[in-house]
């Protein structure tokens, strides 16, 4: 038998098929049975009638059950009352794997979802955000592949911090204790001696006891490093990515945002309009004009305050120069300004927060190794990184973006842990 999937099969619109699949719903009497059939693709109503049917089929079909795995073969006609338009009064019928009361029924908590998350990924939201984040993953490769980007590893067991020491997990290491990489950065640098252009696309560690709806412990982080850069070349390559993940999923997951009730305009004037570019400065001031929030020149923007700028635009917006205190040890003083570094933020819109962290690296030695002290860092543990800086070294710059935001924010999602299969927070590892 050759089994087409739910979407072939309502391609193909009319004949005889075989499906297999999952028991989505079922309903029905004791003469007709109604089953709706679901794979990674689609779903179709089944109908079963006694009458047209051995008793053993029948028999079967009344012991089919919510998540029951079927094959069925039947034939496929166009119906308008049923839910994807076609349905297929099923012939034969085979259980390949019984189910008995699948735990997760309507009305259910989310905390009973999150502790049944292995059953909850067979939801259609969930199959819709998990299509999506394999778009956007894509779409990242794609976009650095084809711009002469290398894709290029760091370790995970690191010796050092890099964004801050304390939101970095130890773990125990042969009498010895490492770090687990906060970003691919410190490694990342050295390599562009050799490759110039390169990317990744890696899980990144972060020990934030912060619960709220944009924090994992685990995410995953598309980087990216290259040689020779100017400052405003890295904010070309942050736009250029986010924009190659909107157009990817607008152009494949049209289907997905249906059920995930995105409206699609919402991504649209990200594709078509360039973001805006504005300094931190600017947006202190503009803070205080349009939404009467007093900043004090030199603290870091809070959720609070990004929440609120984000609605002045519908676009993803660059914000630079941040004061120094208040960002990582390499990021570049700027010339013209000793009191902030050439870095940048991404604000997505809608309250989707910071999407992208990034900078032009800081070339002086002695500047890094000052701010590494202030930190209450030892320099000397960083001296492979200050060989960078002492070989050769030449400008360069990069920026790190959260895959799991940028996917809440394309989903719509009201929380990020459902931007990955198995979300990691303070309070939950399990399943
Ligand atoms: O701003 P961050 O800390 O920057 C870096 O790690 C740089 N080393 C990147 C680079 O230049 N190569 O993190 C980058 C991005 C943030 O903008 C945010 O989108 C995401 O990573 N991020 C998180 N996402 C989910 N959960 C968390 N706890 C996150 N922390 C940061
Ligand atoms: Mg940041």
């Amino acid at each position: 038998m050759v089994f087409i999937s739910i979407q072939e099969a309502i391609k193909q619109g009319k004949g005889k098929v075989s499906l297999h699949g999952w028991c989505y719903r079922e309903r029905g009497s004791n003469k007709l049975r109604f089953i709706t059939l679901r794979d990674s693709t689609n779903i179709i109503q089944c109908v079963i009638e006694k009458d047209k049917v051995s008793e053993v089929i029948w028999k079967d079909a009344e012991s089919i059950g919510i998540e029951t795995a079927l094959e069925l073969t039947g034939e496929i006609k166009k119906d308008e009352r049923a839910p994807t338009g076609y349905e297929m009064s099923i012939t034969d019928l085979h259980i390949v794997g019984k189910c008995d009361n699948f735990p997760i029924q309507k009305d259910t908590s989310i905390e009973f979802l999150a502790d049944n998350r292995h059953l909850w990924l067979r939801s259609r939201k969930m199959t819709a955000i998990l299509k999506i984040r394999s778009t956007i993953f894509g779409a990242v490769h794609q976009y650095f592949r084809s711009r002469g980007f290398y894709e290029y590893q760091s370790p995970i067991f690191q010796p050092t911090q890099a964004e801050g020491g304390s939101e970095v997990f130890k773990v125990p290491y042969f009498g010895d204790s490492v770090f687990l990489a906060q970003t691919w950065q410190l490694q990342a640098e050295p390599a562009i001696f050799s490759l110039e252009k390169i990317y990744t696309l890696a899980p990144s560690f972060r020990a934030e006891k912060s619960k709220t709806s944009r924090h994992l412990t685990e995410y995953w982080h598309a980087e990216m490093e290259m040689a020779w850069s100017k400052f405003e070349d890295i904010q070309d390559h942050a736009e250029g990515v986010i924009k190659a993940c909107i157009k990817a999923v607008l152009d494949t997951n049209q289907e997905e945002l249906k059920i995930l009730e995105r409206d699609p305009k919402k991504l649209e004037p990200s594709l078509h309009k360039p973001f805006p570019r504005t300094t931190y400065t600017e947006i202190v001031k503009e803070l205080e004009k349009k939404a009467k929030m007093k900043v004090e020149w030199g603290k870091d923007l809070r959720t609070v305050e990004e929440d609120i700028l984000s609605e002045w635009y519908d676009t993803p917006v660059i914000i630079t120069r941040y004061p120094k205190i208040v960002k990582a040890f390499y990021m570049k003083e700027d010339p013209e300004n000793p009191k902030v570094v050439l870095g940048f933020d991404i604000i997505a819109p809608e309250h989707y927060g910071e999407i992208v962290g990034a900078s032009q690296r800081e070339e002086d030695i002695s500047k890094i190794e000052d701010n590494l002290r202030k930190q209450g860092e030892n320099p000397r543990d960083y001296d492979f990184y200050l060989d960078t800086r002492r070989y050769g070294s030449v400008p360069h710059g990069g920026f790190g973006m959260g895959t799991e935001r940028v996917i809440a924010w394309i989903c719509g999602l009201e929380n990020i842990k459902d931007a990955i299969a198995f979300p990691r927070t303070p309070d939950r590892y399990k399943p």
